[in-house]
């Protein structure tokens, strides 16, 4: 008999419909349910149960996993559902804010169930290998429980207790990401605007990149101490350098919008006598004061 935890996945999406495949490769019972009904069909051959609705879905398996769109089809959808979710636990792999996994941890606490969140950052390909990282936060009983069957999508690491610090994760991971992008957009319009093509810069700025990712855990580490003293790379001389970038923008008709915020913080911090510090100070500049901190 199949002793492995039974696992319903609701979403059947491209990251949906992989995370199903991944744990009937492994030899769980796997249930499945989709909106739109043609999507199960591929994983109906490949030998999973296709539910009527979202409440037989969850009335199927110990373990629920949901890869929905958002937050608002995650509580749509296990709406549906409530009568069924005590004694289950909920898995979300759908993406959110803090705040959301919190509300849908303790929606699903009052229903009777456990929740953890999942933030996956990897694309659907190359779930299920160590390359694919998976960062899980919620009740530590129900992670301990399905440890190894979370491990069939590859890295899983546990965050913490806190609901919400898969997403506190993810939304600080991702927007790191999204700097990096827009600096690269940036670049290509920069680089065209003097005839320099897009393979041409990106053929120089991928190995520059790589080289300034390494300094991130110096930066990290000034931050995390706010202790800023260099000899290195200072204040002054990035203001210097981000002002002739802008400058140089400017005069080819490129738009100075993503980077002109940059500048006033650098202006900032040099207007307030930090000029000799660490570039890495900026940061203290991002930092409003303002709002939940998940962990103290
Ligand atoms: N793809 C990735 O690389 C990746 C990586 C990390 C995290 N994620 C997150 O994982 C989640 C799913 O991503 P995906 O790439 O699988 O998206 P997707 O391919 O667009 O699939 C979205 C899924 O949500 C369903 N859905 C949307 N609104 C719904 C509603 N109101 N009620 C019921 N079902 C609804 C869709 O059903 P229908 O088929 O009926 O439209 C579909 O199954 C997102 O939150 C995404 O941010 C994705």
């Amino acid at each position: 008999m199949n002793s492995l935890p039974t696992v319903s996945v609701l979403g059947l999406g491209n990251l949906g419909r992989t995370v199903a495949e991944r744990f009937l490769e492994a030899g769980h019972r796997v249930t499945v349910w989709n909106r739109s009904a043609h999507r199960a069909e591929r994983l109906r051959v490949g030998g999973a149960v296709v539910a009527a609705d979202p409440a037989a879905a969850v009335a199927a398996s110990e373990l629920v996993v949901t890869v929905l769109l958002d937050h608002p089809a995650v509580r749509e959808v296990l709406g549906g559902a409530t009568a069924g979710l005590a004694g289950r636990t909920v898995l979300n792999l759908s993406s959110g804010t803090p705040e959301q996994a919190a509300e849908l941890a303790a929606w699903v606490t009052d229903q009777g169930g456990a929740f953890l969140a999942g933030a996956v950052l990897a694309v659907p390909q190359t779930l299920g290998t160590s390359e694919a990282f998976t960062q899980v936060s919620g009740d530590t009983v129900a992670f301990e429980r399905y440890r190894a069957t979370l491990d069939r999508l590859g890295t899983v690491r546990y965050a913490g207790a806190a609901p919400e610090l898969a997403s506190a994760y993810d939304v600080a991971v991702l927007a790191g990401m999204y700097g990096m992008f827009a600096g690269f957009f940036q670049s290509l319009a920069l680089a065209e605007a003097s005839g320099i093509t897009g393979a041409e810069i990106t053929e120089l700025l991928v190995p520059w990149l790589a080289g300034a990712a390494a300094v991130l855990p110096l930066f990290a580490g000034e931050a995390d101490a706010r202790e800023y003293a260099t000899e290195t790379s200072n204040l002054d001389i990035n203001r210097a350098g981000l002002a002739a970038i802008l400058d140089s923008g400017r005069a080819r008709g490129v738009s100075d919008d993503l980077l002109a915020p940059l500048l006033a913080r650098l202006d900032q911090q040099v207007t307030d006598g930090h000029g000799e510090k660490s570039l890495s100070r900026v940061v203290e500049s991002f930092r409003t004061g303002t709002g939940e901190t998940v962990r103290a």
